[in-house]
């Protein structure tokens, strides 16, 4: 264990940040650096690198290999979860790759069984001793499950944050109107959701820049669905490139969205890469917000809606 998870605090003993958080512990000071990369930043202070990788089924040797392989190519920024069973695998990633710990952008989630106060702790250690690192740059709420204690959880999270385990915290698959009840109770910044020219989450992104938040778009490209779409097929090959890619710019040049794609093909992962540099003119991103359809991919007995 790391010197600095040895004298890190306890999250009972640290004050829960409500309201003003100007007083917040780790308040002032960005301690991340992401080179040139664009980054989203929210008035709180927070900076997020706009494209990042997402690790859901990558196991063992390949998440190692593409987490590694992404961060040599410039991606700063890993998405994993308590559920992917692979946060041994991106920190065995980071580790090869040789960037510094402090200069990637790392999110994991909390697994919907461990919301209970107590037990939410104690993941976040477990997450962190698998991660091999003294904090996670963001932790969230998977899914809004056990919605009766979600004071507590809430609670915990902030107090988990204030104990330096997570520089920031936020919530997955939350409707507007469970947002709405909630973001007062935590200094959460951060909502990740399903988001993709099929299923644009125009209110959930409208409510996000209200509220000063980062909206984390994921399965961006649809599982591959972009692939096959006549427009974004038009667009890319006007532009000698991927729908994949046409798809990834269009969301990244939306207010305050970033975007976590996965991969297990280094090629495919150049591509996506390739969206950081892709500017698409007014007329193709109206081309792109006609292919709204409220195409839902990800749709569990558990979620919300
Ligand atoms: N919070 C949540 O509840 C939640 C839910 C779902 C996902 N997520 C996060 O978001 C990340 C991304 O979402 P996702 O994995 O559901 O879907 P996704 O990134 O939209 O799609 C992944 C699929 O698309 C293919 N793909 C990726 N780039 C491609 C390209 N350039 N050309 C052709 N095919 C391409 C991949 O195949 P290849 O491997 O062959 O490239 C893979 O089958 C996840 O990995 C996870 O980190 C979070």
């Amino acid at each position: 264990m790391s010197d600095a998870r040895m004298t890190r605090q306890k999250a009972s003993d640290v004050p829960v940040p409500e309201g003003d958080r100007s007083d917040h512990p780790l308040r002032g000071g960005e301690p991340f650096r992401f080179g040139d990369q664009p980054v989203v930043e929210t008035p709180g202070g927070l900076r997020v690198p706009k494209l990042g990788l997402g690790t859901y089924e990558l196991e063992g040797d390949q998440c190692r290999e593409m987490v590694a392989e992404a961060l040599e190519l410039g991606v700063r920024h890993i998405d994993t979860a308590q559920g992917y069973g692979n946060e041994s695998g991106v920190a065995a990633g980071i580790a090869a790759s040789g960037v510094p710990r402090d200069e990637v952008f790392v999110t994991t989630k909390v697994d919907n069984d461990n919301h209970d106060p107590g037990e939410l702790t104690q993941s976040v250690e477990a997450s962190l001793e698998r991660l091999d690192t003294d904090h996670v740059d963001l932790l969230l709420i998977h899914w809004p499950v056990h919605w009766e204690t979600i004071n507590a959880t809430l609670n915990t999270l902030a107090q988990v944050q204030g104990s330096g385990m997570a520089h920031h915290i936020g919530v997955s698959n939350f409707t507007i109107e469970q947002l709405d009840q909630v973001a007062h109770l935590a200094p959460l910044e951060v909502l990740q959701v399903e988001c993709h020219p099929f299923l644009q989450q125009r209110e959930l992104r409208s409510w996000c820049v209200d509220a000063g938040w980062v909206f984390t778009a994921y399965s961006p490209v649809a599982r591959g669905a972009v692939m096959d779409d006549e427009t974004l097929v038009e667009i890319a090959a006007a532009r000698s490139t991927s729908p994949a890619t046409v798809a990834l710019a269009w969301l990244l040049a939306q207010d305050g969205v970033i975007a976590i794609p996965r991969t297990g093909d280094p090629e495919h992962l150049r591509a996506n890469w390739e969206a950081l540099s892709l500017e698409l003119s007014s007329d193709e991103l109206a081309r792109i917000d006609q292919l709204d359809e409220g195409r839902r991919l990800i749709d569990p007995d558990h979620a919300p809606w």
